[in-house]
C-alpha cells in the first residue's frame, strides 16, 4: 500500500468547508482502489494566521511543505482582514513561484446534469495549459513622477525555456487528448513578445508533426469560447491570457464554483499544488452553502497527477451522476447544501463499483 503525505491548507472563507468535503470524498476512492492512501497533514495559514502573527505562513513554511509529496489548498483572502495584495502573494503566488509550478493546468468541459448559460454549447472538452512563472505577471516595472507627468512601467517577461515549457507540456497532453494544440497568440498587437511567443510555437509544433495546431489571436479566442468551444482540444496561453481565458472556461461551464485547477510541478522535483480556480467567497463562507464541486474535482485532477486514472475516473463519474440527480446548490441554481452534495457523491461511490474512463 502506498502512502502519499499531502500537505493540506483550507485557508479562508469556504476553502474550510470545500477541502474537507473533497478529502473525505478523495478517501473514499482511494479506499476503493486499495493500493493507496492519503496521510493528510493540516497547516492553518492564511488570514486567520496573518491577524495572529503577522505573515501569512511560518519563515519555514516553504521549506516544511517541500517534505509533502504534493499540497491541497482552498482558496485564500479575506480582504476585509488583510489586503488582497498581503494574502495572495504571502502565500499562494509565494508557493507557486517557490516550487516551480511553472505549469497551470485548467480544464473546462460540458459536464453531464449542468446546463452551460450558452445556446448551444455543444459537447465541449478543453483543457488550457496556461504558463505560470512568468509573463505579463513580473515583478519588473516601476513608476515614476506623481501627477499629470506619472508613468507607469509593467515589464512583460517570456523566456525561451519557459514558452516552450509550457507549449511542451501542451502538445503532450493533446497526444492523450483529441490531437490538437491551439496557441493563444497578439502577435498583432504586441510587437516583441508575441512574435517570439509564435517563432517558438512554430519551432516546437515540428517535434510532434501527427498534432494538428491552430494560431489564433485571444480576443478572437475569447469569442470563439463563446460562439464554438467544441472546436477546441489543447490550448497553450501565456500566463495572463490563460488567467482570463479559464475564467471565461469556468463561466461557460455554469459556475466558477465548479472549475478545477493544479498548479504543476512538471520536473516533480518539489511538490505540486492543486486549488480550485474559485476563491474563498466571503459572501457565503460559514453558510455551509458552498459549491464543494470545484475542489473535489481539483482532489481528482491530483489522482491523475500521480496516476491513479482510474479512482479519478470514479469521481469525475460521481460528480455527473450527482448533476443528473438535480442535487445541486445555489450557484447552479440548486437549493442544496454543501452536505447534501457530498453524501450524494459518496453514496454514488459506495453502491457503484464499476467505473466509465
Ligand atoms: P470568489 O471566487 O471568492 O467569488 C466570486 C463569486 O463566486 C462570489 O459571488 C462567490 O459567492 C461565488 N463562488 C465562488 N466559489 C463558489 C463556490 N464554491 N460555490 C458557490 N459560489 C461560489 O472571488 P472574489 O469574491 O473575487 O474573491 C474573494 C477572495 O478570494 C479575495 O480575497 C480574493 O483575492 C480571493 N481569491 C483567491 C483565490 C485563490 O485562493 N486561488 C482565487 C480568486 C480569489
Ligand atoms: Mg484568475
Amino acid at each position: 500500500m502506498h502512502t502519499y503525505k499531502i500537505a493540506v491548507i483550507p485557508g479562508d472563507g469556504i476553502g474550510k468547508e470545500v477541502v474537507p468535503a473533497a478529502i473525505e470524498v478523495l478517501d473514499a476512492v482511494a479506499k476503493m482502489d486499495g493500493t493507496f492512501q492519503f496521510e493528510w497533514t493540516e497547516f492553518p495559514w492564511g488570514c486567520d494566521y496573518y491577524s495572529t502573527h503577522g505573515e501569512m505562513m511560518p519563515k519555514n513554511g516553504i521549506d516544511t511543505l517541500k517534505q509533502f509529496d504534493q499540497i491541497f489548498l482552498g482558496a485564500v483572502g479575506m480582504p476585509e482582514l488583510v489586503p488582497d495584495h498581503i494574502s495572495l502573494w504571502g502565500l499562494l503566488i509565494k508557493i507557486r513561484r517557490e516550487m516551480k509550478q511553472s505549469i497551470n493546468v485548467r480544464p473546462a468541459k460540458l459536464l453531464k446534469g449542468l446546463e452551460s448559460p450558452l445556446k448551444h454549447p455543444n459537447n465541449f472538452d478543453i483543457t488550457v495549459v496556461r504558463e505560470n512563472s512568468e509573463g505579463e505577471y513580473s515583478e519588473s516595472g516601476g513608476r515614476i513622477h506623481q501627477g499629470d507627468d506619472e508613468i507607469a512601467l509593467q515589464n512583460a517577461i517570456f523566456t525561451r525555456k519557459a514558452t516552450e515549457r509550457a507549449m511542451r507540456y501542451a502538445f503532450e497532453l493533446a497526444k492523450n487528448s483529441h490531437g490538437h494544440v491551439t496557441s493563444a497568440t497578439k502577435s498583432n498587437g504586441l510587437t516583441y513578445s508575441m512574435p517570439f511567443w509564435d517563432e517558438v510555437f512554430s519551432v516546437v509544433k515540428q517535434d510532434y508533426p501527427d498534432i494538428d495546431t491552430t494560431v489564433n489571436h485571444i480576443d478572437a479566442l475569447a469569442a470563439f469560447f463563446v460562439m464554438k468551444p467544441d472546436t477546441f482540444d489543447v490550448i497553450v496561453a501565456s500566463n495572463l491570457f490563460g488567467d482570463i481565458l479559464t475564467d471565461l472556461g469556468g463561466a461557460i461551464m455554469g459556475s466558477i464554483g465548479i472549475a478545477p485547477a493544479a498548479n504543476l510541478n512538471i520536473e516533480r522535483e518539489y511538490p505540486s499544488m492543486f486549488e480550485p480556480v474559485h476563491g474563498s467567497a466571503p459572501d457565503l463562507a460559514g453558510q455551509g452553502l458552498a459549491n464543494p464541486i470545484g475542489q473535489i474535482w481539483t482532489g481528482k485532477m491530483m489522482l491523475d497527477f500521480l496516476g491513479h486514472h482510474e479512482a479519478g475516473a470514479r469521481v469525475m463519474n460521481a460528480i455527473e451522476a450527482t448533476l443528473e440527480r438535480g442535487i445541486k446548490t445555489g450557484d447552479i441554481g440548486g437549493t442544496a447544501t454543501l452536505v447534501d452534495v457530498k453524501v450524494a457523491i459518496l453514496q454514488y461511490l459506495q453502491t457503484h463499483e464499476e467505473v466509465t474512463l
